[in-house]
């Protein structure tokens, strides 16, 4: 690889720059090459084979021939290579970090803790796989038996985001091999780098050829064969809505199984009975995690007016407060934005906003840093009719929106076509319920604004997506349900 970043791994191998097809590394049918560059210096980081359609049709036939023989691998087999996959992720978690900090940007902390996370998952269904029960049902005759299996759906594809380039890969790649499911994988462009070098450990850790592909490259090239070949059984997408609305009608032409993680456009409400400090901390940590690139980052901070003033108060200072800089630098806490179209949507909602009336109370501005780097950002006196209040910036930008009465809050809340994540804080009971039943969203953060965890159920409502992520629910999502009837058994 020519790298112009110089990475200073413990174990270069984890360096790959070839697509995984069937268990071996090559290089793309077309020979083209894609540049991986470091969001924070704009600097050449590697350069990574880019697939074709070829490519990827080549990895669905080989996961197709893999399929028979790893559904009937004996799911402790199939377990315990997952757990030696966890083991090594966690044993390089150092190289891993760098690699993902380096074409993400994110704090190396966080990467970090992006690598564990995602490993937890891994963990996670290396145990779920020997439970996937079938059941007896009762029954209605003689000489008859009635049961369920649950059986792999067959190959799956991942399409994956580069928000998250370790821990959405992960998150599907798991329960698909622990269900008994092979899987072709095409991680974001931007970000291989974290998906090749899980790769790799894959194959250390013994996922036989075929069984875990990953074939990088272009969206229309690569992941159009994936939605439309018809050896896929089942596609999991994670990123934009519109891509996710494509993939389902390209999916629809053979009937696969879709399951998708979409935006959101999340509500963190802070109620007057909120304890101050904690609201304050739930909201920078929702709102600036990744800076603000997340699906479940809060996205309209909505506050009661008893409160309002206090809260805004020491919330601008601790978003002021953030340290901006160089993922790799020491005690940074926000990196840069991954590109200049990111930059360019973060602008656009503050001047719209201010532009209807919003004033801006920290930040609003580019960082000095250059580049894609951007101020944390409060602005107060948000309202419903702004851009900011139906788009998710996917920014560092907190817009605060004033509320009189808990139904008014939660009108506001709801008043989205996305259902992914929101959160409130409150220290009422009865109100902690009440609201928590009210919000239409699929993951409710009560007091706190990270609700991510390996064994609850991760995904959304309305328009934010299909299926759930994490959990036992979450190996459902690559299984079938066969239902033998067996008669003349006379009994
Ligand atoms: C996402 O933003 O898509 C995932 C966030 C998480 O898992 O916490």
């Amino acid at each position: 690889m020519s790298t112009a970043l110089h990475l200073d791994l413990n174990d270069r191998a984890l360096l790959r720059d070839q697509l995984l097809i069937g268990g071996e590394w090559v290089d793309g049918a077309a020979g083209a090459r894609d540049d991986v560059t470091d969001p924070a210096t704009g600097g050449l980081v590697g350069q990574v084979a880019a697939g074709t359609r070829a490519d990827a049709r080549r990895a669905i036939e080989l996961a197709d021939a893999a399929q028979r023989d790893w559904g009937r691998t004996p799911a402790k087999t199939r377990s315990r290579i997952l757990r030696a996959w966890h083991d090594l992720i966690v044993e390089h978690v150092d190289d891993l970090a760098i690699l993902l900090t380096a074409e993400q940007g994110k704090p190396l902390a966080e990467s970090r803790g992006e690598i564990l996370y995602g490993a937890t998952f891994i963990e996670w269904y290396a145990e779920e796989a020997k439970r996937a029960y079938g059941e007896v049902i009762p029954s209605p005759a003689d000489g008859r038996r009635l049961l369920t299996l649950r059986k792999p759906i067959g190959v799956v594809a991942a399409i994956t985001p580069w928000n998250f380039p370790m821990a959405m890969i992960a998150r599907k790649a798991a329960p698909a091999l622990a269900a008994g499911c092979t899987i072709v994988i095409k991680p974001a462009p931007t970000t291989p780098l974290s998906a090749l070098a899980l790769g790799e450990l894959a194959q250390r850790a013994g996922v036989p050829a075929g069984v875990l592909s990953i074939v990088c490259g272009p969206a229309e090239e690569v992941g159009g064969e994936l939605a439309e070949s018809p050896l896929v059984r089942k596609i999991t997408f994670t990123g934009s809505t519109p891509v996710g609305k494509l993939l389902m009608t390209q999916a629809a032409q053979t009937v696969k199984r879709v399951s998708l993680e979409l935006g959101g456009n999340a509500p963190f409400i802070v109620f007057d009975d909120a304890d101050l400090d904690v609201a304050v901390r739930g909201a920078i940590d929702s709102k600036f995690r990744n800076a603000g690139q997340t699906c479940v980052c809060a996205n309209r901070i909505l506050v009661q007016d008893g409160i309002h003033d206090a809260f805004v108060e020491r919330f601008a200072a601790a978003t002021a407060a953030l340290q901006v800089g160089n993922g790799f630098d020491d005690g940074v806490e926000q990196g840069p934005l991954i590109d200049d179209r990111a930059l360019a949507k973060v602008r656009d909602h503050i001047e719209d906003a201010v532009t209807h009336g919003a004033s801006v109370v920290v930040g609003g501005d580019a960082h000095e840093l250059g580049g894609t780097f951007f101020q944390p950002t409060v602005l107060t006196g948000a309202t419903p009719a702004m851009r900011i209040a139906v788009d998710e910036t996917f920014g560092p930008v907190a817009p605060v929106f004033r509320f009189t009465t808990e139904e008014e809050a939660v009108e506001l809340a709801n008043a989205t076509e996305s259902g992914l994540a929101a959160y409130f804080c409150t220290q009422d009971l009865g109100r902690a319920w009440r609201v928590g039943e009210a919000l239409e969203f699929g993951v409710v953060g009560v007091n706190t604004g990270l609700i991510s965890y390996e064994g609850a159920p991760f995904g959304g409502v309305k328009q934010s997506g299909l299926g759930r992520e994490g959990s036992r629910h979450g190996l459902d999502d690559f299984l079938e349900i066969s239902y033998l009837c067996i008669d003349g058994l006379g009994v």
